[in-house]
């Protein structure tokens, strides 16, 4: 996440090599030149998509909320990573606060995990780096020493847990944060399935753990923001979720799923002889996409919450994008290059899982390495049809 909001030039990123470091995270480097400064990098581009897509529904949400008169407006991002690619939407809800209220204190609460990378928050949160968004635009935090009202601060405790006192929030949000699991069921080990989200409608047994542990983990966060948030208070949250057509994480409507390929490259290892047959069935992510009607029902049962409203939306991917408009070729991109620069952002949060499927006997690092060139041939063969779109539920509560 750290780069996300690093500027580099679309010139730059597609230029830029992927490298993964000893803790499996892959990092984009930034080249040297200054071609095409002001572009975007692809790799920063689905988030802050994601965001400018709930911001309609984030600033009704505050024309919505009723002003405190004797305390601050106490907004929080849970999960924020940075700060940066929520930035700009933080100007937004500050000015539209103001806007009705042009006294108001702002208190501006950054939530993550202890070991975030705070440093990166208070630069961009306190203007002491600028964020240039997905388009070139450059975003300056409200913040402005203190002078204007508008206040910073940050929290390390997890979002499972309660993390504000009881009734201070007036408005919370999170984008795409909250979907790994707090632990691992394994539920699929032994299955060729990879992931819940992957299994039959019609087959109940399969990804049940997922799906419990999923049930109870949102039951958690909601019980806790539920505390939180004072009465009248709202929160949206974005999270991977699976929609009525059975579309999901890189897999809809177009081209072909995201998860077929994990699993056409992962099956070929055990081909060419290099995993094992348990080995071959032992992938199984920590996640389960929530269907719109399992988000709705999953809230109704925490006391105090009411669902305003929930929808589905999904975001395209922009390296899809980006082959399918021809961007990618005018970089001087061919089609083997766009895979290798398309599949890290596959990479970055799912190479661990894989790796955890291999035996502890085993050189994990040379099978990941030709684990991801099978993947590699896969996308080169047709880039066109290669994606990974977001689908995310975005719900709005509100504390009665
Ligand atoms: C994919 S990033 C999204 C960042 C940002 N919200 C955005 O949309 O660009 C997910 C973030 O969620 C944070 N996160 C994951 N589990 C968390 C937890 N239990 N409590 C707080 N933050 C968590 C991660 O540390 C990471 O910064
Ligand atoms: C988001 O999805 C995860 C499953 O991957 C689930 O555990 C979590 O409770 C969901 N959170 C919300 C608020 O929807």
């Amino acid at each position: 996440m750290k780069l996300l909001v690093q500027f580099l030039t679309i010139v730059a990123a597609l230029a830029a090599e992927a490298e993964v470091a000893s803790d499996g995270k892959v990092e984009l480097h930034k080249p040297v030149g200054e071609d095409g400064e002001g572009l975007y990098t692809a790799s920063t581009k689905g988030c802050f998509d994601v965001i400018n897509a709930a911001t309609p529904i984030v600033l009704d949400s505050i024309d919505k909320i009723e002003l405190p008169t004797d305390r601050p407006l106490v907004i929080v991002d849970y999960g924020t990573a940075d700060a940066g690619t929520s930035l700009g939407l933080m100007s937004k809800i500050t000015d539209a606060a103001r806007s009705r209220n042009s006294d108001l204190e702002i208190s501006l609460q950054y939530e993550d995990q202890k070991d975030n990378e705070w440093k990166s928050v208070f630069n961009h949160a306190l203007g002491y780096k600028t964020v240039t968004d997905a388009y070139g635009v450059e975003l300056s935090s409200p913040y402005k020493g203190g002078a204007n009202g508008v206040f910073v601060s940050a929290c390390g405790v997890s979002f499972h847990e309660q993390a504000y006192p009881t009734g201070t929030v007036d408005f919370g949000m999170s984008f795409t944060a909250m979907h790994w699991l707090s632990s691992a069921p394994q539920g699929l080990v032994g299955r060729d399935e990879l992931q819940a989200a992957n299994c039959a409608a019609s087959d109940s047994n399969c990804g049940s753990a997922e799906r419990e542990q999923g049930a109870s983990d949102f039951n958690k966060i909601i019980t806790a923001r539920a505390k939180e948030l004072k009465k009248g208070g709202r929160m949206v949250i974005v999270n991977f979720s699976k929609s009525a057509e059975g579309h999901y994480l890189g897999k809809t409507e177009r081209g072909v799923s995201m998860w077929d390929s994990f699993k056409s490259a992962w099956d070929r290892l055990a081909a060419e002889g290099m995993i094992s047959e348990a080995e071959r069935l032992a992938i199984s992510f920590p996640s389960y996409y929530r269907s719109m009607k399992e988000v709705e029902e999953g809230a109704k049962t925490v006391e105090n919450i009411k669902v305003v409203s929930v929808e589905e939306k999904v975001v395209r991917c922009p390296y899809n994008e980006a082959w399918v408009n021809g961007e990618s070729q005018k970089a001087g991109r061919s089609a083997r290059q766009h895979a290798e620069w398309f599949v890290p952002t596959t990479r970055t949060w799912s190479e661990s899982t894989f790796k955890n499927a291999l035996d502890d006997s085993r050189d994990k690092d040379a099978i990941m390495k030709r684990f991801w060139s099978n993947y590699v041939d896969i996308v080169e063969a047709d880039p066109a049809v290669h994606h990974m779109d977001y689908v995310h539920s975005y719900l709005v509560l509100e504390k009665e």
